[in-house]
This record gives structure tokens, C-alpha cells and sequence, in this order.
């Protein structure tokens, strides 16, 4: 059996449980793609799986590979193949009930990759799927943001927040996000046309009326869902990637409350994200690299929960 290296758990557990090793190399069914990675980027999610907090959702079965996000280039190609071809470079994100992408290869979908986009490379690429894909979920699908409208977005310099704040500016929004004092001007550059340090200012006492709060941070950071009920005007949304927000308390406030749950990332998304980018519309950001070997420290990173844009891990120069 040919193997390749991979970075593995055998057990729920800390960074600790991260294993870099052999694995044998995937086999493609019909419907999907080979794709040798050129780079993956670590989402709050892989650490949450890792750790054994998504077993209600995912019932893994070890040695299991991470990460959901890839960029690379089609190794082979499934009997379906929907226009993608041996050598084509993609990008697109793993089923997170399957193995993942910390690893020289991985099976794909087809209905679950684009083509990269053009102007950007492949470290940059895997930035973007789960994190770009879950902001239009949450602005464009559930949201509707319009323009006119007033938009809160906690969490505003991380993976999510980072397009989200892109999205409701280009959708003619008014935006304010939250981020600590040195992502401040990181968030400006995004296009955010207020950001409040959310060490220095309680949101609640200077923001008021919005049409909407994207709640990237929920109650495990300083009750950061339980506070923006009140800055909401009437006929309002409290949307949260984190936390579902409880009906009874968005009835009181005469607001609604929405989930969000990144469960759209396809063909068909991913290429409008590309074009989005290749038009210089969307801007990608990564803050660091690491090889696969250092994907403990990468972790680490992430676990913070201060991370700005994304954490990259480069697997191979393509
Ligand atoms: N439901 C879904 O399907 C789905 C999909 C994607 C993500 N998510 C969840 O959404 C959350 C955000 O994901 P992500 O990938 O953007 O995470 P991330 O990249 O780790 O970013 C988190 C951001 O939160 C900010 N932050 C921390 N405490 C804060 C506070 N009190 N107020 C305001 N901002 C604060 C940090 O910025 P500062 O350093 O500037 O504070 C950091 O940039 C995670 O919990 C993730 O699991 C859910």
C-alpha cells in the first residue's frame, strides 16, 4: 500500500495527541478527486474536533486526519469529472465527517472544489474556503445585509470576521467591528468604517440601533452574545456562528436570533469567491505559516483565540 505523511490523532486530546506521520494514501470513489496539497490553514473547528468537543455532530473513528481547508493541484480524477482535469490547481474544503487535509494527499469531492483563483497562491488559497464560505452564509444567505444598513461584527480581524467585514462593506453596509487595540487598523483596512477595541469600550455604551449583530465570539468571551441583544433595533438579528441564541431572549428584545451553520461550501460558492478575488474584491489575509511539522504550534496559535486573518500550513511547494 503506498503511505504518505500526515498529521493524525489517534485519540481525542491536546496538541499533544497530533501526530506527524505515515498514512496510507487516500483512494478516490467515482464522484471524487485526488489532490496533492500544497497547503491547508487551521480552523477553530480542527481543535474543537481534535479535542473531542464535536462527537455529537462527528462520530470519528481513529487514526483520523485534521483540517478542513486545501489548496493543490488534481493528482487524478474519479469516472464524474465535471470539467476539473489531472494538473488543474483547486482549492475547496473537506467533508468535516471525513479525513482532512494535514497531509501530502487527499480525496475531494468534486462537487466540493473550484478552481483556485488566478492571482493568488496556494497558501493563500487554502485560507479562504471554510472561513469565506461560512461569512456569505452568515451576511449574504441568513443576513441579507442590504444596503443602508447598520452591521456589529464581533470577532472582526479573524478568519471569519475578515470576510465578513469585506462582505457587509461591499454590500453597501455601514460596519462596526470589535477587535483587540492592535487589529484595530487591521479591521479599518478591511473596509470597516467604525472598530471599537473591545478591551478599552463596552460595545453596549456606544453602539446603538444596528440592523443587525454578527456574533463571531458568543459568551465564553466576556458574554460578548448576551450583551448585543440590547444595541439591536426592533425587527432586527442576532446571528451567531458560536452560540444558538436563545428564542426567548430575542422575543423579549423583539429581535430574531439565527444560527449559522457553515454548511455550504461548493462548487459553485467557492468559484463566485474566486472571481470575488481574482477581481481584486475580496482580499485573503494569512498572518502565519507553518510547516506540517510545527502543526502543534499552529494550534497553539489558534487556541489563543487572537488570531488575525488565518494560520496557514504549507505542505508543498506547487
Ligand atoms: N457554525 C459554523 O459552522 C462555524 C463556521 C466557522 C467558524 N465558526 C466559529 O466562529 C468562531 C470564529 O471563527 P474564526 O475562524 O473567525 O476564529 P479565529 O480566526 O480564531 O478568530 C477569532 C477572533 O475573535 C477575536 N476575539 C476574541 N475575543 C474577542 C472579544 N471578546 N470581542 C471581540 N473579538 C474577540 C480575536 O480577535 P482580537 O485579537 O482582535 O480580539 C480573533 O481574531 C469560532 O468560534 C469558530 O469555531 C463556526
Amino acid at each position: 500500500m503506498k503511505s504518505m505523511k500526515a498529521v493524525r490523532i489517534h485519540n481525542y486530546g491536546g496538541r499533544e495527541a497530533l501526530a506527524y506521520e505515515d498514512a496510507p494514501m487516500p483512494e478516490i470513489g467515482k464522484d471524487e478527486v485526488l489532490v496533492r496539497v500544497a497547503a491547508s490553514s487551521v480552523n477553530p473547528f480542527d481543535w474543537a474536533a481534535r479535542s473531542g468537543y464535536m462527537t455529537d455532530y462527528y462520530p470519528y473513528t481513529f487514526p483520523l486526519t485534521l483540517g478542513l481547508d486545501v489548496s493543490g493541484v488534481i493528482e487524478s480524477v474519479g469516472t464524474s469529472s465535471n470539467g476539473f482535469r489531472t494538473g488543474d490547481a483547486v482549492y475547496g474544503r473537506a467533508n468535516p465527517a471525513t479525513n482532512g487535509a494535514y497531509a501530502e494527499y487527499i480525496s475531494l469531492p468534486i462537487s466540493q472544489i473550484a478552481h483556485k483563483p488566478n492571482n493568488i497562491n496556494h497558501q493563500l488559497a487554502a485560507s479562504v474556503p471554510h472561513v469565506a464560505t461560512s461569512a456569505w452564509r452568515a451576511v449574504v444567505d441568513v443576513g441579507g445585509i442590504m444596503a443602508g444598513q447598520t452591521v456589529l461584527i464581533h470577532g472582526a480581524a479573524g478568519g471569519v470576521g475578515t470576510y465578513a467585514v469585506q462582505l457587509a462593506k461591499a454590500h453597501g453596509a455601514h460596519v462596526i467591528g470589535t477587535a483587540s487595540a492592535n487589529h484595530v487598523d487591521y479591521v479599518r483596512s478591511l473596509g470597516a468604517d467604525e472598530v471599537i477595541d473591545h478591551n478599552a469600550t463596552r460595545f453596549e455604551n456606544v453602539v446603538h440601533d444596528v440592523d443587525m449583530v454578527l456574533d463571531l465570539v458568543g459568551d465564553m468571551g466576556d458574554s460578548t452574545q448576551s450583551r448585543s441583544w440590547q444595541v439591536i433595533k426592533p425587527g432586527g438579528m442576532l446571528a451567531s456562528l458560536v452560540q444558538f441564541p436563545s428564542p426567548a431572549t430575542a422575543a423579549e428584545h423583539g429581535v430574531r436570533g439565527a444560527f449559522v451553520s457553515a454548511d455550504v461550501c461548493d462548487t459553485p460558492l467557492l468559484t463566485e469567491i474566486g472571481r470575488l478575488i481574482d477581481a481584486g474584491q475580496l482580499h485573503p489575509s494569512v498572518s502565519s505559516v507553518h510547516p506540517l511539522t510545527d502543526v502543534r504550534r499552529a494550534h497553539e496559535q489558534s487556541e489563543g483565540r487572537h488570531v488575525r486573518g488565518k494560520i496557514v500550513l504549507g505542505v508543498a511547494d506547487l
